[in-house]
């Protein structure tokens, strides 16, 4: 943790808030009437609790939105989420778990080993089984009521397989076998992928664990219905420093960029098999794949891409409160593995080289063949936080832009029509943060013509968050 920046110091966007809203939002234009459903968006709240802050964007503390939509009507209610990493702030001790702190990575994997997980699960909210979790990158998750947001307690393992000590927090869900698939990483003398499916948080079935000496921070991962794909970012840490003294520094700066490592490429079979193929590509880092399907029997995923690791620097507060952005925006790039369980022949091709941030398709061909993404849109390299919001399509090349002189916008969630024909036969849900009037405004975009349809101006302007996800089946 570091002094407390005087308020002056936080523009909006990596600014603080502390209240908790409950209430109907005016709307103007239309939304569908059957947009019926809630989305959750889920992100940093607070870079500061008293006099402590912390010094990246990664590390506020965890509030949770919640927009409920029916008969054209919105909800919108936001609540912190009271985890351990919450009393702990108001307590003086405000420890950011990813790139604030000084303790040692020795310590912090002690800390993961031997007392209870860091819980504050700002990443993105998901629903496994019956129960709504906020998840972040440790193996300790917060159930959360989907109603009143209220935070229920922690969910873990209890299944005879070796729990790791990092869980990927962007699971993957398989609509065809109602089943989600995530991997957790296991730090040892000799380390792990531990790549699982389960069918409620409480059970897990291990698909693979693989052997790794110096295991990769990967934020995301790619699934298709008969394969894990586990991109491999040269991007790594020597598991045996947790037994060595003298590496100072938070938790992320214990990870190497070693390029010339390259990136590899692990094939796991869901069926049973194990590991078919470790394949090699081009160095690179990414956070997010965006979807995967097969076709032919290829595996085909697209990954937004950075060259280097450098990303996550340039998301401390610090640079980014400066207006420091001078960095690589993202570029869309289409992954293919040729045979996988054959010679795996990593092809790659670039799809899209303008700025894009927070990729998403439509959840109706989630592992199936997608042709449309919808992105955050930046300049490249990126000079501002996003400006628009990009409707990519992967066939022809074609987008298609929103934006609003002023606004940066969130992460767009695509809600397809139900009984709709087209891939695109929707809305975008995105919210906008309005610098001109302070406050986020929900904006509710056709998903076909990326034209304006309805927008509902949020009670406070929220801080810029990470991810949301669509429950069509949580209706009010
Ligand atoms: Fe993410």
């Amino acid at each position: 943790m570091s002094d407390s920046p005087a308020a002056t110091d936080e523009p909006l966007g990596f600014h603080s808030i502390d209240d908790e809203r409950d209430e109907r939002l005016a709307v103007t234009g239309a939304v569908p009437s059957w947009l019926s459903g809630t989305l959750f968006r889920n992100g940093p709240g607070t870079f500061r609790v008293g006099e402590d802050s912390v010094d990246h964007w990664f590390d506020g503390l965890a509030m949770v939105q919640r927009y409920s939509f029916a008969d054209g009507a919105v909800h919108y209610r936001n609540r912190f989420l009271r985890t351990d990493a919450y009393a702990a702030a108001q307590d003086g001790e405000f420890d950011g778990g990813f790139a604030t702190g000084t303790s040692t990575l020795r310590d912090r994997l002690y800390d993961t080993l031997f007392a209870e997980p860091y819980d504050n699960t700002n990443i993105i909210v998901e629903r496994v089984g019956e129960e709504y979790l906020a998840l972040t990158e440790s193996p300790r998750w917060v159930g959360l009521d989907p109603e009143t947001l209220a935070t229920t307690g922690h969910v873990q393992y209890d299944g005879p397989a070796p729990a790791g000590d990092l869980t990927c927090a962007h699971f993957q869900y398989d609509p065809a076998r109602d089943t989600h698939v995530t991997f957790d990483v296991e730090f040892g003398r000799q380390s792990h992928y531990h790549v699982y499916e389960m069918r409620s948080p409480r059970r897990r079935q291990v698909l693979a664990s693989i052997p790794v000496d110096r295991p990769a921070y990967m934020h995301s991962f790619a699934l298709t219905p008969n394969y894990v794909v586990l991109t491999e970012f040269p991007f790594d840490v020597n598991p045996l420093a947790f037994f060595k003294p003298g590496r100072q520094g938070p938790f992320v700066e214990n990870f190497d960029w070693r390029p010339a490592a390259g990136t590899r490429v692990h094939i796991v079979d869901r069926t049973g098999g194990g590991v078919v193929a470790t394949a090699r590509s081009p160095a690179t880092f990414g956070f997010h794949h965006v979807n995967a399907f097969e076709d032919d029997g290829d595996i085909v995923f697209d990954l937004e891409t950075v060259p280097d690791a450098a990303a996550i620097e340039t998301l401390s507060l610090a640079a980014l409160r400066a207006g420091d952005l001078d960095a690589f925006g993202g570029r869309l790039h289409r992954y293919r593995i040729v045979d996988p369980e054959g010679t795996a022949r990593v092809e790659r091709r670039l799809l899209y080289g303008g700025g894009t941030a927070l990729p998403t398709v439509s959840p109706d061909v989630w592992l199936d063949r997608h042709r449309y993404v919808y992105s955050q849109g930046t300049d490249q390299p990126v000079t501002e936080w996003p400006t628009a919001v990009r409707k990519i399509d992967t066939e022809t090349g074609d987008v298609v832009e929103y934006d609003d002189t002023g606004d940066h916008f969130s992460e767009p969630i695509f809600v397809p029509r139900p009984d709709g024909d087209r891939e695109d036969d929707g809305v975008v849900l995105t919210v906008a943060l309005d610098t001109g009037a302070d406050r986020s405004v929900l904006v509710v975009l056709d998903g076909e013509t990326m034209t304006e349809r309805a927008r509902a101006p949020l009670p406070h302007a929220v801080p810029f968050d990470f991810h949301g996800r669509y429950f069509p089946e949580l209706t009010v």
